[in-house]
């Protein structure tokens, strides 16, 4: 009986071939690994497909409520967009399917993991740090990082095994899906200066066919977890879902990012990310209102940590754990409503509400019922400029 390798298994063309591969070159079985994280195609035809490779078991895993709970959910109430664009749908994957591929691997006995990354992405990184993270010492195994194919040569490979070319291989792009967003990669998209096509967008409308009246929709968060849709308690998976849909009817949640990866390259990524881009409007505009001044300025700097760690692989960290524990702190009192509107692919925040509100009425007002006691201004400003003075008698700004 040979040794068993688990493999984290897409259905595409890499991981088919893959598993002859892996047979070929290290005589090892394979146990494919299926992780649905949303939005994924024909689980069961995938699963069908890797015994048709050979695979000697296929396990479809549905994972989407931890994926939610323990990595969406987190990263969002952390505000975290890796360069400001990109909502890190594939980042936050990549843990729970290593950590996946590590569960499974003891289960089954298996001597080694295996995914298909090529040796050029983010992908490779994340899933072999995280591996690394929970099961130091397992074996890792990445057919398509070693066997150094071209696409030709990898289809040419297929051919001679009996694998069927999927369909999807004409599909000019490279795409990863998940609840949380879509990454398109590839052919004409290589070129910065080429405008997406029409065929690159699955789940957001192009802005000459969304609807010509918007959407309003009402978002409720409990300690920074959504929980509800215009007043309906929902789980998260079918939260996140909903907004979706209804966000991608209007066209909202495109990204065409210039993204520098881990591994120094720079890369054109269209990504379609609706219900990351509302939830994470909506959050930030919860926290506008709840967190203080200093509260909401150290917790960007935290927000675009947390987001440069989980683009580079590194969730499963003391660092990660710890800025966790920062966030969570800060998400006490982020409770309330926030009032989105979708039109025409914008999601603008139109209101929000929350029992903790920082935001006083008689305070801000300009009419009656206004308690700032506008005396006390010259002396504050006094006090405020005091160091301005003294530095100008002494150092007079020389004249333009
Ligand atoms: N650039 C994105 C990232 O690094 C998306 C990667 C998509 N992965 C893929 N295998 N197509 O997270």
């Amino acid at each position: 009986m040979s040794d068993k390798v688990v493999l984290a298994y897409s259905g595409g063309l890499d991981t088919s071939v893959a598993i002859k591969w892996l047979k070929e070159r290290y005589d090892l079985d394979v146990i494919a690994l299926t992780v649905d994280v949303g939005n994924v195609a024909d689980l069961e035809a995938i699963r069908r497909k890797a015994l048709d490779m050979g695979a000697i078991k296929a396990l479809v895993i549905d994972s989407r409520e931890s994926f939610i709970k323990s990595f969406v959910f987190p990263a969002l109430q952390a505000d975290a967009v890796y360069e400001g664009q990109y909502p890190l749908a594939t980042a936050l994957g990549r843990p729970l399917i290593a950590q996946l591929l590590v569960e499974t691997a003891k289960k089954e006995g298996a001597i080694a993991v295996a995914h298909g990354c090529t040796g050029k992405g983010n992908d490779q990184v994340r899933l072999d740090v995280s591996v690394a993270a929970l099961a130091p010492g397992l074996k890792i195994i990445a057919p398509a990082r070693e066997w150094n194919m071209t696409r030709e040569e990898t289809i040419a490979y297929a051919q001679s095994h009996n694998i069927p070319i999927p369909i999807t291989t004409a599909s000019p792009y490279s795409i990863d899906e998940s609840l949380w967003g879509r990454a398109i990669e590839c052919g004409v998209l290589e070129d910065p200066w080429n405008e997406p096509p029409k065929d690159a967008f699955l789940w957001t409308k192009s802005l000459e066919e969304t609807p010509a009246q918007p959407a309003y929709l009402e978002i409720g968060f409990d300690k920074g977890i959504p929980i509800s849709l215009d007043g309906e308690k929902l789980d998260g998976v079918t939260l996140v879902q909903r907004i979706h849909d209804l966000a991608g009817q209007h066209g909202v949640g495109r990204v065409d990012h210039i993204e520098n990866r881990l591994v120094g390259i720079k890369s054109r990524e269209v990504y379609e990310a609706p219900a990351a881009v509302v939830l994470l409007e909506a959050h930030q505009a919860l926290e506008d209102l709840v967190l203080a001044k200093e509260q909401l300025r150290f917790k960007a700097k935290v927000a675009a940590e947390y987001a440069d760690l989980t683009y580079n692989g590194l969730w499963f960290t003391s660092m990660r754990q710890d800025l966790a524990a920062y966030v969570e702190s800060t998400q006490r009192y982020v409770t309330g409503t926030v009032r989105v509107k979708l039109f025409k692919g914008n999601c603008q925040i139109v209101g929000r509400k929350s029992p903790y509100s920082l935001y006083d009425y008689s305070l801000a007002t300009y009419d009656k019922g206004d308690v700032f006691d506008q005396s006390a201004s010259p002396g504050f400003i006094h006090i405020w400029g005091l160091p301005v003075r003294t530095q100008a008698e002494v150092q007079p700004e020389p004249p333009e």
